[in-house]
């Protein structure tokens, strides 16, 4: 089944003297699961809530497919959505709160035990809302969105709360939705929890678009990075130099940037050097994303005056 593509285009929202989205354009691909990465306040969920109808774009469109939310029929069918965990009366069962939507999505009840056996929520069916866990107010909202079987699913940092089992839980789910042709797009403030996730990666900074590309070619932004532990920590100082390889000193040992284990491992046994450990920690995306996103604070940073007296960056020396 072929389910529609998300477009965002020269999408912009003001608050005010506040631009909260800055002429955003990117696509999101069906089969694919996307992470939507940006600091926290670059503008994710309200990018979201404007593809969901609930803000009113300043300029330029949200569509699903080929048309806003709002005109979707039957919209619940078509996108799933879970934005705030908290959003739910507080009062209502976990299953009531799914029955009592189950009308407006169009599904039967039925559906309502279904859908909560499928987030793991089945032994709490009846127990009131209020009282859920926050990880437990997560897989609700998770149930909330599935329950129309809709094409497009819209998560806003659907990892927070979650522990590591629901977390592997949460990128299998994610996999398998995208495996069934359907539309995945999953906002997160942390890289590294959607990195094992996602197929494709649009990274916003300040509301504007700062790269938008195939996991694989964010990965290729990365250097790779080598973890050594050595009690030679001179000598193999003084190779590193020799070599021009860029280190960082750790707590327990090196870290050497651009290079391979393999590279390191010949060229300290050729030297004589001893290590203690040798590993490939992979490509550093960690670091790509704080260039990245850091970079695009600068031209846009609304502090046009001197920073304040004193060591307010830390940066003490
Ligand atoms: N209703 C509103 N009125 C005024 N400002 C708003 C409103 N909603 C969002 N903003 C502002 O817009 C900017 C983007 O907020 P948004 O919630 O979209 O960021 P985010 O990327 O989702 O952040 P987080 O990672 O913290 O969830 C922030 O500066 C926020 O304060
Ligand atoms: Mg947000």
């Amino acid at each position: 089944m072929e389910f529609p593509a998300i477009t965002i285009d020269g999408l912009t929202k003001r608050f005010g003297g506040l631009t909260a989205v800055d002429d955003l354009s990117f696509t999101v691909a069906p089969g694919r699961v996307t992470g939507f990465l940006g600091p926290n306040g670059s503008g994710k969920t309200t990018t979201l809530r404007m593809l969901l109808g609930l803000v009113e774009p300043t300029a330029g469109r949200a569509l699903i497919g080929d048309r806003p939310f709002r005109q979707i029929p039957q919209p619940a069918q078509q996108v799933g959505a879970a934005l705030e965990a908290s959003s739910f009366h507080p009062g209502r069962t976990g299953l009531g709160h799914l029955k009592a939507l189950a009308p407006q999505v169009g599904v039967p009840t039925s559906r309502c035990r279904e859908v909560l056996e499928f987030v793991g929520l089945s032994q709490a069916a009846d127990r009131r809302v209020g009282g859920y866990s926050m990880g437990m107010r997560q897989r609700l909202g998770l149930a909330t969105a599935l329950l129309g079987d809709p094409g497009i699913i819209l998560l806003d940092e659907p990892a927070n709360g979650l522990d590591p089992q629901g977390i592997v839980w949460l990128r299998g789910l994610l996999r398998s939705l995208a495996r069934e042709g359907r539309t995945v797009l999953v906002s997160s403030h942390v890289l590294a929890e959607v990195r094992s996730t996602v197929d494709d990666v649009v990274v916003i900074g300040n509301g504007k678009l700062v790269r938008a590309s195939t996991l694989a070619d964010f990965e290729a932004l990365a250097e790779h990075v080598v973890a050594v532990r050595t009690p030679a920590r001179a000598s193999f100082a003084a190779l590193a130099g020799e070599r021009g390889w860029r280190m960082e000193d750790t707590h327990d040992g090196f870290r050497v940037h651009g290079v391979t284990a393999a590279t390191v491992g010949a060229a300290a046994f050729t030297a004589g050097v001893e290590l203690h450990q040798l590993a490939d920690v992979g490509a550093d995306l960690e670091a790509v994303f704080l260039h990245l996103t850091r970079s695009s604070d600068a031209p846009t940073s609304s502090f046009a005056g001197p920073p304040p007296a004193g060591p307010a960056t830390g940066d003490v020396r």
